[in-house]
């Protein structure tokens, strides 16, 4: 809210407004001064302007005053919008007053410091420009993905994040101590979405995910931000379709919505306005020889790395969807697949230009005596999934879902080299501060 008499920054760019008195309030971008007469560059959330105090105006004691702000220490402004060719937008406000509400003390990031010091510096640096329109493009993205979800007729759940299951197997779940008893942060919704499916049959949950990996790579992250859904009477090629329609209406509408930001990370929106469904489809086995027959170490039953993924959609604009993986390599509650029993009926998406998976999913095994024999395969004790049997035993239906990374989408849209980069504080496995 603006508040009674307070005028937002972008107001100052408004037709009308030339000659017309405004009151701002924000925090100082930059400031210099020469010759009595005090520069000031004053951001809020709608932008920034050029702000000129002369002594004269201000008193001398008004100028010294102001003339002291530090960089991001937060003022108020009362002045005339007035046009002025030297600055960036064409227009300044000259100031009759500038009430100093926090002078602030000399802030301590600027743009060659090392990243382990930007990380430290995380709650101060996450001003920056580009920071601030990589939260921007976030929000809307989420904003987007909720309402793509909610015209689908997909119902917002609130799954657990504490569980005394590790859902996808055991090996990456972060444990912790639960009263005596051994708990886990969720690595994924998806069993609690299973049960809520069958009351409401389309459900969603957007919750962060936490993987104790240690891998340090630029596409792994500790906690991320996990958007899943799960559609009763659904396959997985209709699956498949409802995930590409959903990432071109979301991926378009960021486009439409946040154009200055993306190109700002240097993402021009008419890439992504280009993005059309249908994704090409690649089966698993015909990526393996393509990935073979390049020189890659690879044969039926190897997993896809980094480097095979970047391999298959580096030269590519569209996202890719890799198909019927071998259920070794995958999680135990996906459907075994009857014509391949090999293979499950599951897809990755991975993201355009290299930049890898995105997206997880599969048809759900309805078969418990083949869901069993996964969990035991792996050494899992299947007693503790008995409440997810229960769902195979009353009503149950075919059904389909994924979970998609949303830093994941992000890295992608804002071509940020690492993952952190689209999280405000990111949780590695060096770092969990601040
Ligand atoms: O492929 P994953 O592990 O699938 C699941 O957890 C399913 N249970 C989801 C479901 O079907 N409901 O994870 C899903 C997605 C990945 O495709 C990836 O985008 C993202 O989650 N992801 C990560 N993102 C950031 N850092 C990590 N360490 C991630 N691990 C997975
Ligand atoms: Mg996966």
């Amino acid at each position: 809210m603006t508040g009674p008499g307070v005028d937002p920054v972008v107001r100052v760019f408004a037709a009308d407004a030339l000659g017309t008195t405004v009151r701002l309030r924000g925090w100082v971008l930059r400031s210099r001064s020469s010759g009595g007469i005090l520069f000031l560059v004053l951001r809020d959330r709608t932008g920034s302007v050029q702000v000129t105090g002369r002594r004269d105006a201000l008193g001398a004691e008004g100028f010294a005053t102001a003339e002291h702000v530090q960089i991001e220490g937060a003022v108020t402004v009362e002045g005339t919008v007035a046009e002025d060719r030297r600055a960036p937008e064409g227009r300044e406000v000259r100031a009759s007053a500038i009430t100093v509400v926090d002078a602030g003390e000399p802030f301590p990031i600027w743009t060659d410091q090392t990243e382990e010091f930007r990380l430290d510096q995380r709650h101060l640096v996450i001003r920056s420009q580009e920071h601030v329109a990589t939260f921007r493009v976030k929000a809307e993205y989420l904003r987007a993905c909720r309402e793509f979800l909610d015209r689908e007729e997909v119902l917002e759940m609130t799954p657990p994040v504490l569980s005394g299951n590790a859902a996808e197997g055991g090996a990456e779940a972060f444990e912790i101590d639960y009263f005596g008893r051994p708990g886990y942060l969720s690595q994924t919704a998806q069993l609690y979405l299973e049960a809520l499916l069958f009351p409401h049959e389309r459900v969603y949950a957007l919750t962060p995910s936490f993987r104790a990996e240690k891998s340090r790579t630029p596409r792994h992250l500790t906690e991320y931000l996990h958007l899943e859904v799960e559609l009763a009477w659904c396959d997985l090629s209709e699956l498949l379709e409802f995930i590409e329609r959903m990432v071109v209406a979301t991926v378009h509408a960021v486009a439409e919505r946040r154009p200055k930001e993306l190109e700002l990370l240097g993402r021009p929106p008419a890439e992504l306005l280009a993005l059309e469904a249908p994704f090409p489809r690649l089966e698993y086995a015909k990526a393996i020889e393509q990935l073979a027959a390049q020189g890659f170490p690879v044969h039926f039953g190897s997993d896809l790395g980094a480097a095979e993924e970047r391999a298959l959609t580096i030269e590519s604009r569209s996202p890719l969807f890799v198909l019927h993986y071998p259920r070794e390599l995958k999680a135990f509650y996906m459907t075994q697949s009857r014509t391949d029993p090999r293979t499950v009926e599951a897809a990755d998406l991975l993201a355009p230009e290299g930049y890898g998976e995105m997206v997880g999913a599969s048809s759900r095994e309805t078969d418990i005596a083949r869901l069993q024999e996964r969990l035991g395969s792996m050494g899992v004790d299947p007693a503790a999934y008995e409440w997810y049997f229960d769902l195979r035993r009353h009503g149950n239906v075919p059904h389909a879902g994924f979970g998609l990374g949303i830093e994941r989408v992000l890295r992608w849209m804002l071509r940020r080299e690492h993952i952190r980069e689209t999280t405000p504080f990111p949780r590695t496995p060096s770092r969990h501060t601040p």
